[in-house]
């Protein structure tokens, strides 16, 4: 809600893109040692987010229940916390879940209510069934109407949580649609983040088409409220090393939030050094809040360019080529369309080594993979 719990970009774990609706209490504790003992909660990871998946019923007095897999909140949020960490939680202004579960259509204070009682400081508020059960029934043929149902929900929740007095994370699930990031950051919805386009999956054709849809947003995005191009896959599915770091560089470029994904219990030690390059996560999360945007592109290369605090510029070269470019790709780094002008002292992030940038370089990507730097005084 306030800009003060999200200042820069949220970073975490979700369960959704590893264990969907069958998380249990178990896992989300496992996540949460699995944070601390590989060091990404001392790198930001502080959100253990549960996603769809844990909601029961309602008892006779409206309450909301969990389900089996999760025989106490209170107590999962108290293990979470002593961890040093803080919980996450999942709903819907609907009557149901995506997933169809419990939504919290007509309970909404009841509902925000309960998650501060059990200490939540972050809540998902995912579309879904509202789009049926009210926008489409009640204003069949009214796309105005409609926003404003839609925005009213939103404001609805906001004013919940504000009720609490718990400082919650405030996060809206809506796919992009209506132009959500014109309305969410305004003070009647106080959305701290917002997703911009529909699912990812673990996919290198997925990640590509939701990073290329983030290319007119950077203006929407500062401390306290970001565009959000869903969470990590990044060690899920088949990604290779190159699309996996690809993936995370992206995702840092664009400011977004970092919910890692996977199973961090079980995770390789590569993926565990992606998502713990703390280098690159200091792009993600530099305090200035500016997102990246396209410089320019040539072919199947792209160049993603962002301003850092005083002064400096994160650079990524991303080779998005199909599988006709198989081995590496020779690729001309023309400077001056960036604005800077001869040689140019950096580090690369991925090999840890110091660079130093001349005009029309040649740079060797395979594909999928990116080259990113950071150069601190750029001129
Ligand atoms: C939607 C959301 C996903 C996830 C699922 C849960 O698809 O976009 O991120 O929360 O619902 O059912």
């Amino acid at each position: 809600l306030a800009d003060t719990v999200a200042a820069t970009p949220p970073m975490g774990w979700n369960s959704w893109n590893f264990f969907a609706e069958k998380v249990t209490d178990a896992d989300v504790r496992a996540a949460a040692d699995a944070l601390v003992s590989s060091g990404m909660r001392d790198a930001g990871y502080v959100y253990v987010n549960i996603d769809d998946g844990w909601q029961g019923e309602r008892d006779a007095k409206g309450v909301i229940h969990p389900n089996a897999r999760f025989p106490d909140m209170k107590a999962l949020a108290d293990y979470v916390h002593s961890k040093g960490l803080k919980l996450g939680i999942y709903t819907s202004p609907g009557p149901k879940t995506c997933a169809g579960f419990t939504g919290s259509l007509g309970h909404e204070a009841q509902d925000a209510r309960s998650y501060a009682d059990w200490g939540v400081d972050y809540l998902k508020y995912d579309l879904c069934s509202f789009i049926e059960d009210q926008m489409q029934a009640k204003a069949p043929h009214d796309p105005a109407q409609q926003m404003r149902l839609m925005t009213g929900a939103y404001e609805r929740m906001h004013d919940a949580l504000a009720a609490t007095g718990r400082p919650i994370v405030y996060s809206l699930c809506q796919y992009g649609w209506d132009a959500v990031w014109e309305w969410a950051p305004g003070a009647k919805v106080g959305g701290n983040l917002w997703r911009t386009t529909g699912d990812i999956t673990p996919e290198w054709d997925r990640i590509y088409a939701i990073a290329s849809q983030q290319a007119g947003l950077a203006s929407y995005a500062g401390p306290g409220h970001w565009n959000d191009p869903d969470m990590l896959e990044v060690g899920n599915g088949k990604l290779t090393p190159a699309e996996n770091r690809a993936h995370f560089s992206w995702w840092a470029m664009l400011a977004a939030p970092l919910l890692a994904g996977n199973d961090l219990a079980h995770m390789s030690p590569e993926v565990k050094s992606i998502l713990g390059n703390r280098e690159v996560i200091a792009i993600d999360q530099d305090p200035l809040g500016k997102q990246a945007t396209r410089a320019y592109a040539e072919g199947e290369v792209e160049v993603w360019t962002r301003p850092l605090q005083h002064g400096g510029m994160a650079i990524a070269v991303f080779n998005v080529g199909s599988e006709r470019h198989a081995g590496t790709h020779p690729f001309r780094l023309n400077l001056a369309a960036l604005g800077l002008h001869g040689t140019q002292q950096g580090k690369d992030l991925w090999s840890g080594k110091p660079v130093s940038l001349a005009d029309q370089q040649t740079i060797a990507l395979a594909r999928h993979d990116v080259w990113l730097v950071r150069v601190d005084a750029p001129h």
